[in-house]
């Protein structure tokens, strides 16, 4: 069912897979894989039929080892401007994902793999994974909005830490930082993750993405503006169950 070549997408019922699926390159993300995940985000946006999302990576040693070192660091310029407006593309479009997406992380998320992991709602991660941002290090800083959404979970202190002192996080670690929401054995980590999407796609999917709206938008807003942005969700959807009761 996947026509991609960094990634398989796969639908179930309700559910969709994104497997990122570079395992000899321990899931590095490379140009390529950000255009297939492009497509593949404007797949799950635009179907109706999904209700959530999963995003894994294949193989045994990694969910994502960051940007493609190979091809980032030693990119010519028009090759980097691209990049920069792809980023920009991607990172806009998984945000405006209205249906809910989990992470289901194993072994090393570094980088874009921790950012990858931060634009889904819900992070499980199997116990062997390992959570860091080498950037810095490198001579750069994260560029798929790391800065952002790290502090926004597990606050300023602990993220500059982990960025500027290229401090890595164990499971255990992230789960008490409030970065990911469970720690499961690694052969638990699929049926977990799985577990929580038929229970989210057992619900009324508008009901669903309302609330999503209202906690993902509102965290932006202030807390008057919040509630106002509440109030207006909750009659929405009564609305909508009126129109649907005529
Ligand atoms: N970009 C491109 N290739 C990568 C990669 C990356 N970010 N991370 C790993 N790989 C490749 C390795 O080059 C290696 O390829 P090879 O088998 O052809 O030599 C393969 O994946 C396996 O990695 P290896 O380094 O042998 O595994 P390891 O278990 O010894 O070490 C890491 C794992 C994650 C510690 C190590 O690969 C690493 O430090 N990777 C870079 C992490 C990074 O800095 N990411 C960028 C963040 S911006």
């Amino acid at each position: 069912m996947s026509a991609f070549e960094t990634l398989i997408y796969e639908k179930d019922a309700h559910i969709a897979y994104v497997t990122l699926n570079r395992a000899e390159a321990l899931n590095a993300y490379n140009i390529k894989m950000r255009d297939d995940l492009y497509e593949v985000l404007r797949a799950i946006k635009d179907d109706p039929e999904v209700r959530v999302a999963i995003f894994k990576g294949a193989g045994e040693k990694a969910f994502c080892a960051g940007a493609d070192l190979s091809e980032f660091l030693s990119a010519p310029s028009p090759v980097m401007a691209r990049r920069v407006r792809f980023g920009r593309d991607v990172w806009s479009l998984f945000l405006s994902l209205p249906q809910p997406l989990i992470a289901a992380v194993h072994g090393y998320v570094l980088g874009s793999g921790i950012e990858i992991a931060l634009y889904c709602d819900i992070r499980i991660a199997s116990e062997d994974a390992k959570f860091g941002l080498p950037e810095v290090g490198l001579g750069i800083i994260p560029a798929a909005g790391g800065t952002q959404t790290l502090p926004r979970a597990i606050g300023m202190a602990r993220s500059l830490e982990m960025l500027l002192a290229n401090r890595w996080l164990s499971s255990e670690e992230a789960y008490s930082s409030g970065l990911v929401n469970q720690v499961v054995p690694k052969n638990k980590l699929l049926e977990t993750a799985e577990e929580m999407a038929k229970k989210i796609a057992s619900f009324n999917p508008k009901v669903v993405r309302k609330a999503k709206q209202a906690v993902v938008r509102g965290l932006d807003l202030s807390l008057s503006e919040g509630l106002e942005l509440e109030r207006r969700l909750f009659s929405d959807l009564r609305e909508c169950g009126k129109e649907q009761g005529k």
